[in-house]
């Protein structure tokens, strides 16, 4: 299976399938309000700094796309969104630009557009020798450049390789790897819905990653699309795997919990709008991330994107409002509730 093909299962299954983790832990904060805040609408600052990029909100399109030629399209609708209302956008793995030239405009697109924080994409597997050789110093370059990145995300897919019989298991010498490309890049360090602990947060602090981005459980969980996929190849294997594996991993308000500190945190996985925004930013993160939500909306138009990224605005202005939060940093001091699964989580760790 090409890895272009791959991509493209992958949007067709999460457009069309539920692969969802089972419960959203998102949903489990509750917020003490102030009835009569001290503050105007109008006067909210929602702007933040973010490696060095200035954002109007503290809002990321999350890294999907790219490799396949119908993807291109799905880039372009997001990345003219992302830059008309000043927000960081990332593109899916280039790892099938690198193998395959002739799809590199389906990433460089973004490039096009005045995207803010542009992030470029690869996988943490293939910083060391799997069945394929470790991508080169080059090809990472290479990824860097055809999206004039201001960042690289390093994303971290274990749970996924698992449930694929062909899947890449090697891992001792990643951290080694990473510690030298965080020399020359600006490096994230992200999750894909498993959620990173504390530890791997500390870890990545010493191998010199300027960000964290803690892709949790509560949304797309991609054991889920590995089960769907086996189905549809009549692989028993795979198909048994990703679901006994669906909802693998540390929560997403968890895993903010855990890694927030010393490095910029994004939130993500299964924030869904911008009240999940403002629970993200509560437990300390500097921003949040979606994915899935913008999926759709970037396969539709990038008018369908911008009206995306209106609503998520105005949800989170409107917590702010009614916590009297007039800026970024004031959210972090309201008072919250942990209820049901999040609580048990909360009180064991
Ligand atoms: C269609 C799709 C493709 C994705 N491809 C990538 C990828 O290539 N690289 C990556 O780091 N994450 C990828 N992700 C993971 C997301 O960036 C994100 O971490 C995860 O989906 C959780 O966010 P969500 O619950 O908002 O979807 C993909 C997600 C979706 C929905």
């Amino acid at each position: 299976m090409t890895i272009e093909k791959r991509k493209i299962d992958h949007i067709r299954i999460i457009a069309e399938e539920d692969v969802s983790h089972d419960h959203n832990y998102w949903n489990d904060i509750e917020i003490v309000q102030k009835s009569m805040p001290e503050i105007d609408y109008d006067d909210i600052d929602l702007s933040i700094d973010l490696l060095g990029k200035k954002l109007s909100m503290p809002i990321i399109i999350s890294s999907m796309t790219g490799g396949h030629p119908d993807t291109k399209k799905i880039n372009e609708n997001l990345a003219i969104a992302a830059a008309e209302k000043k927000i960081g956008m990332g593109v899916g793995s280039e790892r099938a630009a690198i193998d395959n030239r002739e799809v590199a405009d389906t990433y460089s697109i973004i490039t096009e557009y005045d995207v803010p924080l542009r992030i470029a994409n690869i996988g943490a597997p293939q910083l060391i020798r799997q069945k394929k050789n470790a991508l080169s110093d080059d090809d990472i370059k290479y990824a860097v450049d055809l999206v004039k990145a201001d960042a690289l995300a390093i994303h971290f897919n274990f749970v996924q390789e698992m449930a694929q019989p062909e899947g890449d298991r090697n891992s001792k010498g990643i951290m080694e790897r990473l510690s030298l490309i965080t020399k020359k890049y600006r490096v994230i360090a992200k999750e894909t819905g498993a959620g990173f602990s504390r530890m791997d947060a500390m870890d990545f602090m010493k191998a010199g990653v300027a960000a964290i981005d803690t892709g949790g459980r509560s949304g797309t969980s991609f054991s889920a699309v590995e089960y769907h996929r086996g189905l549809e190849s009549n692989n028993f294997q795979k198909a048994r795997v990703g679901e006994s594996f669906w909802n693998w991993g540390i929560p997403s308000p968890v895993s903010v919990m855990m890694c927030e500190g010393e490095l910029p945190v994004i939130a993500s996985g299964g924030i869904r709008n911008g009240l999940d925004v403002f629970k993200g930013l509560m437990l300390g993160a500097s921003a949040a991330g979606l994915a899935s939500q913008f999926l759709k909306a970037g396969m539709e138009s990038s008018q369908e994107v911008i009206r995306l990224i209106d609503t998520i605005e105005a949800e989170l202005r409107s917590a702010m409002f009614l916590t009297s939060s007039q800026s970024v940093n004031d959210i972090r001091k309201v008072r919250r509730i942990y209820t049901g699964r999040l609580l048990n989580w909360t009180e064991q760790i």
